[in-house]
């Protein structure tokens, strides 16, 4: 899929902009603070409805307006469609085709974004949140059916908590109520490990040839860690062995007043040659892992929804080496998918795919094509 154009509205530093894209590369080049990143994060928000910025100031209109809009256009072969994402205040709206979307599950993996951000670091470095936040956003985007089940799953997950706390205070409470939570909660934990399994597998299967074309040294594998150990992912395996936990540790969940077990839990290990990532490893080294990591979705994105998601890559020149900078650009641009760039200079970039790309300067919330 390729996004032909976007219209932004009282989004960030930006009052009014069109930009219309290459369906390959582009670069958007400009000095700190000027807009780049907000471009791909207006991507983001079209695709997944919400920032994947942390730390940044959460109110994405424009600073004394009361509302925004970000409208763009996506061509999958030949059918063409409309996104609008439409904020006031904190109110959003989606539509498709001018029409309102209620439910995410119907609006999610109409546009399928790839992001690479330096933050990205933080799902090796960080806690376990920002794996499964990845796990997360692109099962999301992947698997329609993931979104539900996720969503319920977390409803269940909260009023089993609340729940176990009332035991743990009144020992009168009803065991039997929580023991329907369980069997609720493990339904739907079994979908979620189950495709957690499959997206980790599908990106071992590839993220080794990856990380050495980029340029990297060993072998990288993946390691999936849910915090109860499986020796397979079929149905009835999944809910014998979680049942059990649940029944083992009924005491132990009690004195915490919280759900020790489940996908809520999960973690994976990024491993280089036997080692995990974490611990060693310079940061140029681990940015490469990730993103080998993200360049490996690719593939998953088009096997099981039959297009090529959209490279969103912010800033992703800075922190490698002259030689791995041309690497990443020579493998990107030999993908043949639609990429989109920031940086800060143009200097490092080889002519050739410059000459390849649409490059947009980016100064003070205004954009225009060199
Ligand atoms: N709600 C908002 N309204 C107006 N301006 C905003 C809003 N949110 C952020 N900004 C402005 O957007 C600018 C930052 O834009 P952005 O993060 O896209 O910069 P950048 O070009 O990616 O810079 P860098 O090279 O440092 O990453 C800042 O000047 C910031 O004040
Ligand atoms: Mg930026």
């Amino acid at each position: 899929m390729k996004i032909t154009k976007i219209s932004l509205l009282n989004f960030r530093n930006y009052d009014k902009t069109d930009i219309k894209f290459n369906e390959n590369m582009n670069i958007f080049v400009g000095e700190n603070a000027q807009g780049k990143t907000n471009i791909l994060e207006s991507i983001v928000i079209l695709a997944l409805t919400k920032s994947h910025r942390v730390g940044v100031n959460p109110n994405i209109i424009k600073f004394n307006k009361s509302r925004c809009s970000i409208k763009g256009t996506i061509k999958k072969n030949k059918l063409i469609s409309k996104l609008e994402y439409r904020q006031k205040d904190d109110k959003k709206e989606l539509f498709i085709n001018n029409k309102k979307i209620n439910r995410n599950s119907d609006y999610l993996s109409n546009l399928n974004v790839i992001v690479f951000i330096p933050d990205d670091l933080e799902i090796i470095k960080g806690s376990p949140v920002f794996r499964r936040n990845l796990l997360n956003i692109e099962l999301c985007q992947i698997f329609n059916k993931y979104v539900n089940t996720y969503n319920e799953f977390n409803k269940i997950l909260k009023t089993r908590n609340e729940y176990l706390k009332i035991l743990f205070n009144n020992g009168l409470a009803d065991k039997n109520y929580l023991d329907i939570l369980t069997d609720k909660l493990i339904e739907k934990s079994i979908l979620i490990y189950q495709l957690r399994n499959t997206f980790i597998n599908e990106i071992n299967e590839v993220i080794n040839d990856n990380f050495k074309e980029l340029g990297g040294i060993g072998n990288i594998t993946i390691k999936y860690n849910p915090n109860i150990s499986f020796e397979s992912y079929e149905d009835e395996y999944l809910i014998n062995n979680l049942r059990k936990n649940f029944d083992d540790n009924y005491y132990k969940e009690l004195k915490y007043g919280m759900t020790l077990f489940g996908p809520h839990r999960d973690d994976f290990n990024i491993i280089l040659d036997d080692i995990d990532l974490k611990y060693f490893g310079s940061q140029g080294q681990q940015k490469l892992a990730i993103l080998a990591f993200k360049l490996s979705e690719i593939s998953i994105f088009k096997k099981y929804t039959n297009y090529n998601p959209i490279l969103l890559l912010d800033d992703i020149l800075s922190e490698f080496d002259l030689k791995k900078r041309n690497k990443i650009l020579k493998y990107i641009n030999n993908l043949n998918i639609q990429s989109i760039i920031t940086t800060t200079d143009l200097k490092n970039i080889n002519k050739k795919y410059l000459d390849n790309s649409f490059v947009f300067e980016v100064n003070n919330g205004t954009v225009e094509r060199k």
